[in-house]
């Protein structure tokens, strides 16, 4: 692996190793480091727990980072961008890109050696599905005999975690209006992994009928970060579509349930969902910090892209 730029991208071994190494890291039974080398944050939109836990990350690998904006560094035309890839890939050794387009990113990566990591784009979040899968081996021993139940928009964070599903095993079902599903592409590689390494996918516009029997039950926000002008039709579009206790009620008695965060009371979730005794949203965000830990160390100790 030299970059992890999708979800779509990565290999079975990557995200064994990955979770393996982090699994391990988490427990203080592994120590590694990546000493005197930096990477470069670079975000477009908010974060808390990407850019903080990646900070982190780092420092515990005894490692640098730089956190820059597009406005200082001029990323929305001040220069191309192939130049300003060119630059940082002088002076970094690993680029932490936060973006509007996808395309950012793999244009970023194109003109780096050093490792570029997708902190979130329109397309893909990968570091949150491999946290997530973290997050879930720590609650259910064997991720091939389990059922996800997403709650929700056929976005990033969802497609992710639908290649990472798949990719592991785990059978993966999305219950979402049918405006607001998994793209074409998405879900014919997510069929194309079943077909190697098991486990199963639906696609369901029926929330009650996707928790049924479910380990699992994940949500994200309706709208998403950039979506604020079609708001309005996309709270209209996921009426029926909130995470409630009654519907986490449906699933099987042990399942727990997940959100990304930021979460939104009263849209995806109802009031009280986050403090719910099946809920480890917390433990989930802790992993975040754990997974990315783990991509650092494979990514900057390896650091052999051409
Ligand atoms: N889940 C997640 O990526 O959170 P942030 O947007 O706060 O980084
Ligand atoms: N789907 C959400 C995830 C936030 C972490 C967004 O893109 O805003």
């Amino acid at each position: 692996m030299d970059n992890l730029l999708r979800i779509a991208d990565i290999t079975v071994e990557d995200v064994s190793q990955i979770l393996g190494t982090a699994k391990r890291m988490k427990a203080k039974t592994l120590t590694q480091t990546v000493e005197g080398k930096t990477i470069a944050l670079l975000f477009e939109k908010p974060s808390l727990r990407t850019r903080v836990s990646f900070e982190v990350a780092m420092n515990r690998l005894d490692g640098n980072t730089i956190n820059l904006t597009p406005q200082e560094i001029g990323l929305n035309g001040r220069e191309p961008l192939e130049d300003i890839a060119r630059v940082l890939d002088r002076y970094v050794d690993g680029i932490v890109l936060r973006t509007f387009e996808q395309e950012t990113i793999d244009v970023m990566a194109k003109h780096t050696k050093a490792p570029v990591i997708n902190a979130l784009s329109d397309i893909e979040h990968p570091c949150q599905a491999l946290a997530d899968l973290l997050t879930i081996t720590e609650y259910k021993k064997d991720l091939s005999k389990i059922t996800i139940a997403f709650i929700g928009d056929g976005n990033n964070v969802s497609t992710s975690l639908a290649l990472a599903c798949s990719l592991v095993g785990a059978s993966f079902r999305i219950a979402c209006p049918t405006d607001y599903q998994l793209t074409e592409n998405i879900v014919a590689q997510v069929n194309r992994n079943i077909s190697l390494y098991g486990g199963a996918f639906e696609q369901l516009t029926d929330p009650t009928l996707a928790v049924e029997g479910a380990d699992v039950i994940y949500t994200d926000v309706w709208v998403s970060m950039g979506q604020d002008e079609a708001r309005d039709t996309r709270i209209k579009a996921f009426q029926g579509y909130q995470v409630t206790e009654k519907l986490i009620g449906h699933a099987k008695k042990d399942a727990i349930f997940m959100h990304d965060l930021p979460a939104h009371r009263g849209e995806e979730i109802s009031e009280n969902i986050l403090d719910h005794p099946q809920s480890v949203v917390f433990d989930q965000a802790e992993n975040r910090l754990h997974a990315q830990q783990a991509v650092l160390a494979m990514l900057l100790q390896a650091a052999n892209k051409v």
